[in-house]
């Protein structure tokens, strides 16, 4: 009955664009209204309690647009909030720590998971405890990666950007001396940079955040008999809360496909 309304997504800023590429590629027949709340980016140094605020003002905005579920495409605002969107919203959240951590559990051989995100999230100690909910004597080995969300919001993501191969060398190295077989790219924001980090450390497994949530985005949608089947392409429509141009541009070269122009600004 509601399987045609949108699936809500949002993220502080162009990282949440990993879920929706995911769900357009795997999910063609869903819509999707999307909100970047780029004037508060980055969430990662903020507080719980601040991007707990922001999360909330991003649900009520997604729900008054009639989504019938919401995709937190944040590991930040997954880790400090997704407990208090769930207690006090009656419809499906789904994030993004939970399905990465599993599929990294399922992929590491050694036992030794490294994982970059944001300073929050990694202080939230979220991405240890649900790897070894998954594998309980796994060792995890988390960096937070301050300056990789400013970097990638700037548009600094190709592979001639020789400041964020720095960063990355600098942020991961560390886990690789450690041992890990297996990184969880654990910001929505760094698989931009995927290519990068591949060419950097071709021998170990990465695990993006954004594109792991959409085995469990299908699963609750089926359980709750709200996929769409209606055979129709989807639409996405793109809302955030600081500069639309900006986004636009970038989002496009992401995405693949031009956005420009279609991109509104959503008053919060
Ligand atoms: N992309 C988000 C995440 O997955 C937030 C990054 C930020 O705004 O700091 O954590």
């Amino acid at each position: 009955m509601s399987n045609k309304k949108p699936i809500g997504v949002f993220d502080s800023g162009l990282g949440g664009l990993t879920v929706v590429k995911a769900v357009l590629e795997n999910l063609p027949y869903e819509n999707i209204i999307y909100l970047g709340d780029s004037l508060n980016v980055p969430y990662g140094d903020k507080t719980s309690g601040q991007i707990t605020e922001f999360a909330f003002n991003n649900t009520k905005f997604l729900i008054e647009k009639g989504v019938k579920a919401i995709a937190i495409a944040c590991n930040t605002a997954d880790a400090t909030s997704r407990r208090e969107l769930l207690q006090c919203f009656d419809l499906p959240v789904i994030g993004v720590i939970s399905p990465a951590s599993e599929k990294a559990a399922r992929l590491t051989k050694n036992k030794k998971v490294g994982v970059i995100a944001t300073a929050t999230a990694v202080k939230s100690g979220a991405y240890e405890r649900a790897v070894r909910s998954f594998v309980a004597d796994c060792e995890v080995f988390s960096n937070p990666a301050p300056a990789l969300v400013p970097l990638i919001e700037a548009g600094k993501i190709h592979k001639e950007d020789s400041e964020t191969a720095q960063a990355l060398r600098m942020y991961i190295s560390p886990l690789i001396q450690k041992g890990i077989d297996t990184l969880i790219l654990g910001c929505t924001h760094y698989p931009l940079v995927l290519d990068i980090v591949k060419e950097l450390f071709p021998d170990i497994n990465i695990v993006c955040s954004g594109t792991s949530s959409l085995g469990a985005l299908y699963d609750k949608l089926k359980a709750e008999n709200m996929l769409n089947t209606s055979g129709k392409k989807g639409e996405v429509q793109y809302y955030v809360t600081g500069e639309p141009a900006d986004f636009g541009r970038l989002g496009g070269i992401f995405l693949g496909e031009s956005i420009e122009g279609k991109v509104r600004r959503a008053v919060i």
